[in-house]
């Protein structure tokens, strides 16, 4: 008897997996606009720039201006253009009209890449009520605001990549997290909520959730060499990210490469939390 397996036609591929698998240009984000939030310095403006290089416009976002000028002059070297906007991610009004400024100018969004965050944490029977709200709203409620000012933008062009950055804080308990690692839970789940309500109009959402990177953020960390060097032991990579590490994984994200991905988290951790004691 035949093997019907065998002699069964491959299955007729779809105009996606010819467009891709013939073409190295999966990704490539020229033509694209994308905005990123928090990205003066850290992993926002390692992803501003990644994004920028593989061709995307930029929209930036902080609260300081001269920090963004700066990223936005290495911007123009790579013959990109880009927008500096200051902007606090936890006013909503001011979001409302900096998204309707940068529509102006470049006529679309397609990438928005919710990068902006604080770290605030103290032993939670003494963590301040304020502490707590200025976290939440920093690192989770931004992730609302703008999310919902850019969706009805992405739902006309029937396309958009929304990138959140979460943390392995966000899935880890550690001590004096529970505002942090409370917001970065909350983030992969709201994505997983976006991702659910806005597919069906062609907006995918996915999460980054780095673990330890050399950042401002963290410096106080980087400073305790002692902790650093028994941590490093635990990692099984051997060391812990530097802001570079994460431009691959957002240019990605942002581009047709990853079109099939949506509601997803990816942890980028040099296998940290895979291996505690390890
Ligand atoms: N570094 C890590 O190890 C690590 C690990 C996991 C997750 N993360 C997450 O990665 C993201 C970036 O962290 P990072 O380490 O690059 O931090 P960072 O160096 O402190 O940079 C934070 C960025 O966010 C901006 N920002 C802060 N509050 C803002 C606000 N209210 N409105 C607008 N912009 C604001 C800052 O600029 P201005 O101060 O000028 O506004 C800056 O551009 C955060 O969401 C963080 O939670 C970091």
């Amino acid at each position: 008897m035949p093997d019907r397996q065998a002699s069964r036609k491959p299955r007729r591929l779809r105009s996606a997996d010819v467009a891709l698998s013939q073409s190295s240009d999966w990704g490539d984000l020229t033509g694209r606009v994308a905005l990123v939030t928090g990205a003066s310095r850290g992993l926002g403006a390692a992803m501003a720039l990644a994004l920028a290089r593989a061709g995307a416009s930029v929209v930036l976002w902080a609260r300081q201006a001269t920090t963004l000028q700066r990223v936005a002059k290495t911007i123009h070297t790579f013959g990109r253009p880009s927008l500096v906007q200051v902007v606090d991610v936890t006013d909503a009004p001011a979001i409302r009209r900096a998204v309707t400024q940068a529509l102006r100018r470049f006529g679309q969004l397609d990438i928005v890449v919710n990068n902006a965050g604080m770290w605030g944490g103290d032993p939670l029977v003494r963590l301040s009520r304020k502490i707590w709200s200025d976290v939440v709203a920093t690192d989770l409620t931004s992730v609302f605001l703008v999310s919902q000012a850019v969706a009805p933008i992405m739902i006309r062009q029937r396309y958009g990549k929304i990138i959140n950055v979460a943390s392995t804080s966000g899935f880890l308990a550690h001590h004096d997290g529970a505002a942090y690692c409370t917001a970065k839970a909350g983030v992969m789940h709201l994505s997983r909520v976006m991702a659910v309500e806005w597919g069906p109009y062609g907006i995918r959402v996915n999460c980054i959730a780095p673990g330890l990177f050399r950042t401002a953020m963290t410096s106080d960390v980087f400073a305790d060499r002692a902790w650093l060097a028994r941590r490093r032991r635990q990692v099984p990579l051997r060391r812990f990210g530097e802001p570079d590490d994460l431009a691959g994984l957002a240019v990605f994200l942002a581009s047709r490469g990853s079109d099939h991905i949506t509601g997803q988290t990816i942890v980028i951790d040099g296998g940290a939390s895979l291996a505690v004691g390890a």
